[in-house]
């Protein structure tokens, strides 16, 4: 009874924040044959399909760059800096909004955090934040390109020049996002990425990469995560476990290739919520920077009192998450911590009023068109509604 009463209180509409069910289903054939062909082959250490993920990935950024699989996002930052070879003592600088397995990948490679304010309006890193936080210990720059936006990587790559710092680009979920027409990953010394399921460019479980132009680094990464060394029983230096297996590589294989279109698909729902969402009192919109190619990896806006919205987004049918409900020096594991300290009131902000609306390949433009309509009728609604 309860659930009839819901589903005619939706209409036909639900709209979930991510519908990964109908997008694996899209390519549902292709990827059983790709993964009976790993089985088949017994190719579930290396092989064929990662080695050809590997390539393949790496020509999609360009055909200078090279790039290793690993075990996910988290492990490819701590892969990336391993193989940077820094000095005791050395501090990276993180944005105080991102996910925290930004901060773990970095802690588990031995370096101390320091954060710094994103920017007000596209939430990313602020440049001129970095220049004032930087000391001589900070030895890398760790850009987060948050919900598929590239932060701003020319002053960032000149303020790291200058003060003769490496950059890492944390492009968990940017895969296929450009700042000023030059591609995710070729800004940075590193970049490291995460195929969990939900990104842009999701496995069928976790999986991550990092890239470089600079293949001599490819291979330290690719050696710290599988036991130290290139060879089987080769252990030049104690690295740890952390490969891509042969059906996650299979799966990105066939993903691949239609990653480009999706990120297109985002893109145009992204720009229906832009159409017929602004200037509404009480709802800020992200800022896309004029620089950047925007994937869309998520749509966050920003309201005040955000779970009376949230509640009543999911009485019509409009899934939503919160994309992160707390700044990185406010995470429980931090109390005590040197990273606790200081005060980031843009962070704070996106932290206390984020909400992320239905983005998905799957979804239709009328579907955006009603989520949007959902969204304008909750601020058009009498302000009781609202208290
Ligand atoms: C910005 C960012 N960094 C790092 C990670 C870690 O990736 P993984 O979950 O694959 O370890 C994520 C994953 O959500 C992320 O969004």
């Amino acid at each position: 009874m309860k659930t009839l009463k819901l589903v005619s209180r939706h209409k036909d509409k639900n709209i979930s924040l991510l519908d990964l069910q109908g997008l694996t289903a899209q390519n549902r054939e292709e990827y059983l044959e790709a993964i009976a062909a790993v089985i088949d082959s017994a190719g579930f250490i290396g092989g064929n399909a990662v080695e050809k993920f590997e390539r393949s990935f790496a020509e999609w950024v360009g055909s200078e760059f090279h790039a290793v699989g690993c075990g996910n996002g988290t492990d490819a930052i701590t892969l990336a800096v391993k193989a940077l070879d820094l000095p005791a003592g050395a501090e990276a600088i993180i944005p105080a909004m991102t996910f925290f397995g930004t901060s773990e990948g970095l802690l588990n490679a031995g370096l101390t955090i320091k954060l710094v304010d994103v920017e007000a309006g596209t939430w990313l890193m602020d440049p001129a934040s970095v220049e004032n936080a930087i000391t001589k210990n900070t030895k890398v720059l760790v850009p987060v390109h948050l919900y598929g936006q590239m932060a701003q990587m020319d002053r960032l790559r000149e303020i790291a020049d200058r003060f003769e710092c490496r950059i890492l680009e944390d492009a968990a979920q940017a895969h296929g996002s450009r700042w000023k027409n030059r591609p995710v990953g070729s800004w940075g010394d590193l970049a490291s990425f995460s195929f969990y399921p939900g990104k842009n460019l999701g496995a069928f479980g976790d999986a991550g990469a990092v890239l470089s132009r600079d293949e001599a680094l490819i291979k330290r990464c690719s050696a710290f995560g599988k036991h130290g060394g290139l060879e089987k029983y080769q252990h030049d230096a104690i690295g740890g476990n952390s490969r891509l297996d042969g059906i996650q590589a299979a799966v990105l294989n066939i993903k691949l290739k239609y990653v480009d279109r999706w990120n297109e698909i985002r893109r145009s729902l992204a720009n229906i919520y832009f159409e017929k969402l602004a200037n509404i009192d009480g709802l800020e919109l992200p800022v896309e920077s004029p620089s950047a190619h925007h994937t869309y990896h998520l749509f966050v806006v920003l309201v005040e009192e955000r779970e009376k919205f949230c509640q009543y987004l999911k009485e019509k049918g409009v899934g939503t998450g919160i994309h992160y409900p707390q700044a990185i020096h406010q995470i429980p594991a931090f109390r005590g911590s040197s990273i606790c300290k200081g005060h980031f009131p843009n962070a704070e902000r996106v932290a206390r009023s984020a909400v992320s609306l239905p983005i998905c390949p799957t979804m239709s433009n009328d579907d955006a068109a009603y989520v949007a309509s959902v969204v304008a009728s909750y601020f058009n609604s009498k302000p009781d509604r609202r208290t």
